[in-house]
């Protein structure tokens, strides 16, 4: 018999709303002008993003798919967790991997996705739990940075976070992240996290400029995003897609510029822009990763390193660290 799953809504919709307006006016007046990458995730921006993984130049999809594949089973006795976390879960694709090797296993109990959009949870949550009818699934909408306190507690959990999202925080949210992280896990709970490895800046730059254009157009959408949510006026087809890799930051750094000089009004955030030809505004970091860094940062937030994976190609990560 399967269950149905609980889903706990810890974001009201007009909380969403009035963060949109704070990142708006504390980014695009910042410089360089900046916009968090989450709101990239509208429904357009997660169907572009979709598509993004099935591109053939856009390697960590399938390198961390591949990883997983191969060394589920490892994972899973490693962890020797009892309820699977998963954070920013989408539609919990790649955890099928994981939830059929915990299966397998028979020591799963519960599975908690948490993601900022309910729909694509409720609809996962849903398939999971017909899937795997003896697992418990506690769906949590929620973000990341902001409820990691309320995550499920009880059992011995696994955080898995996976595909390199970590790499969208910068240093300092990075630290905090998982400081807090660190502080919500009991002794013996661990992190799978997943991140993409530095590597020759021709192949970073294919994956984030594709041939076939998706990825600018997944990253101007944020453009869209302000004119449907907040009223804005963005001509799109004024702005063009700027990706670069930061060397010094080994990070991907992902704009978008004003081909034009411009004026745009953002009347929900109460804001006026003008825009220089050339003027920039970031949408995106991506950071890459040296194991050792990875492995440095997570021991500075109290959380040992188990284990490492790692592709054929050294392409992407998955370490599991536990708290002591
Ligand atoms: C979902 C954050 C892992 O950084 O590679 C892909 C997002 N942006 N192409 C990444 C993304 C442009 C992706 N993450």
């Amino acid at each position: 018999m399967s269950r149905d799953p609980v889903v706990s809504v810890l974001l009201d919709p007009d909380r969403i709303g009035d963060s949109l307006v704070d990142d708006v006016r504390r980014g695009l007046v910042a410089h360089p002008r900046r916009l968090p990458p989450k709101w990239l995730y509208d429904d357009v921006g997660s169907v572009l993003f979709d598509r993004i993984t099935r591109l053939p130049e856009y390697y960590p999809f399938v390198r961390e798919h591949a990883i997983l594949a191969e060394h589920a089973a490892e994972i899973v006795t490693a962890s020797g967790a009892t309820t699977l976390v998963e954070l920013g879960s989408g539609t919990s694709e790649k955890t099928r991997i994981l939830l059929d090797a915990f299966t397998a296993d028979g020591q799963l109990e519960r599975f908690a996705p948490v993601d900022v959009s309910e729909a694509t949870l409720r609809t996962a949550a849903d398939r999971i739990a017909e899937r795997y009818p003896e697992v418990e699934v506690a769906a949590v909408v929620g973000d990341f940075t902001l409820h990691l306190a309320h995550l499920p507690r009880g059992g011995r959990r696994m955080v898995a976070f996976l595909g390199g999202t970590i790499g969208n925080l910068y240093q300092e949210e990075r630290r905090a992240f998982l400081g807090a992280l660190a502080d919500t896990l009991e002794p013996g709970d661990s992190l799978l996290l997943g991140t993409d490895l530095v590597k020759s800046a021709d192949r970073l730059i294919a994956a984030y400029d594709d041939s076939e254009g998706v990825t600018a157009e997944f990253v101007l959408n944020v453009l869209r995003v302000l004119n449907h949510e907040l009223g804005a006026d963005f001509d799109l087809d004024s702005f063009a897609y700027v990706p670069f890799w930061d060397p010094h930051m080994e990070r991907m750094d992902l704009r978008v510029r004003s081909e034009v000089p411009q004026r745009v009004s953002i009347p929900g955030a109460d804001l006026v822009l003008d825009l220089a030809v050339g003027e920039e505004i970031r949408v995106e970091i991506s950071t890459k990763f040296r194991v050792s860094k990875i492995a440095a940062e997570l021991e500075a937030a109290g959380l040992s390193v188990t284990r490492v994976w790692t592709d054929e190609d050294a392409d992407f990560a998955l370490t599991l660290a536990t708290k002591a």
